[in-house]
């Protein structure tokens, strides 16, 4: 569904450059449900941003659904943005107008493609993000939680491909986020649709069955979970870091090349700059210090 190659993104201003990607390479499979965490700054919206084609990037390639997003025109980036991705924004006043019902918030995406039958489907859109009942509420009289859910039938509206949410649970407490998650994962199961969230809330990526993490416009390494994390929402606590539900990997990345997670840098006392060793050992391979 994604495949980022060498992705490269410098915002120029009169002063200042800031490279917000430096060479990510990134695949994501069809129907997979992803989170990406990192620190703030580490350019997990400039990714989302890229690959939604609201920005396009300094260098490298990007394709998304088969498509080549640089070989787009700004129309048909425009087309492309509009069928294939549904997006949250990570500011919430972006997704939402307040002085509106629900039902007509969810009906705006489709009032600009020119969609049939806007009210019914606003409302099977409402129901599936569980607002039965609640077509008419302003959004203020809706709670936080609550007005996430309408963001995201929002994002649903035009039937796209690929969910894109950017920090979506930003302002709930931790059973909202949660609950929240769920939706994302039934929408994704029964939609079959391909579902990226960014987030820098650990708890929320607990929930995810792979993690992405990005640290300086750079994958970071893999986590893919270890077992169901509804098991573990007894457990909650328990799952403040992905480590204690995820097995973190390192990744190889289209040139060959290794990032090594930094606590297991910190662990062999390695700072970078320093000669290692791989060794074959019975069963794979044994990186060890020189
Ligand atoms: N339009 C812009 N112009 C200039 N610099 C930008 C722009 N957008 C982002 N940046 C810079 O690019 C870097 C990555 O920003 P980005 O918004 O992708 O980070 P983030 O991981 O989403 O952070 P957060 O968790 O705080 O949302 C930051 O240093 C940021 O200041
Ligand atoms: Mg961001």
């Amino acid at each position: 569904m994604i495949s980022c190659d060498n992705l490269v993104k410098i915002y120029k201003t009169k002063e200042t450059e800031v490279v917000a990607l430096q060479g990510l390479d990134l695949t994501i499979q069809r129907g997979e449900l992803t989170a990406v965490i990192g620190k703030s700054g580490s350019g997990k919206s400039t990714l989302l941003n890229v690959i939604a084609g609201l920005d396009r990037p300094s260098a490298g390639s990007v394709h998304v659904d088969g498509k080549n997003l640089l070989k787009f025109n700004d129309k048909q980036l425009m087309l492309y943005n509009r069928e294939t991705i549904g997006f949250v924004w990570q500011n919430k006043a972006r997704n939402l107008l307040p002085y509106l019902s629900a039902e007509l918030n969810v009906q705006l995406p489709m009032m600009i493609t020119g969609a049939k039958k806007r009210r019914d489907r606003a409302r099977e859109l409402l129901d599936m993000v569980g607002l039965k009942n609640r077509y008419k509420s302003k959004l203020k009289q809706l709670s936080g939680g609550e007005q996430q859910r309408v963001a995201i039938a929002i994002a649903l509206a035009n039937n796209p491909k690929l969910l894109l949410a950017d920090e979506p649970t930003g302002s709930v407490d931790s059973k909202t986020t949660l609950k929240i998650m769920e939706l994302f994962e039934k929408l994704n199961e029964e939609l079959g649709v391909t579902v990226v969230i960014v987030t820098h809330d650990l708890k929320l990526s607990s929930a995810v069955n792979r993690v992405i993490s990005i640290s300086d416009g750079m994958i970071g390494s893999e986590m893919v979970k270890r077992e169901d994390y509804r098991k573990k929402l007894s457990e909650l606590d328990d799952m403040a870091h992905p480590a204690n539900s995820h097995d973190e990997f390192a990744v190889i990345d289209n040139k060959g090349r290794i990032k090594i997670p930094e606590e297991i840098l910190a662990n062999m006392e390695l700072k970078g700059g320093e000669r290692i060793k791989i060794r074959k050992i019975l069963d794979g391979f044994e990186v060890c210090k020189e």
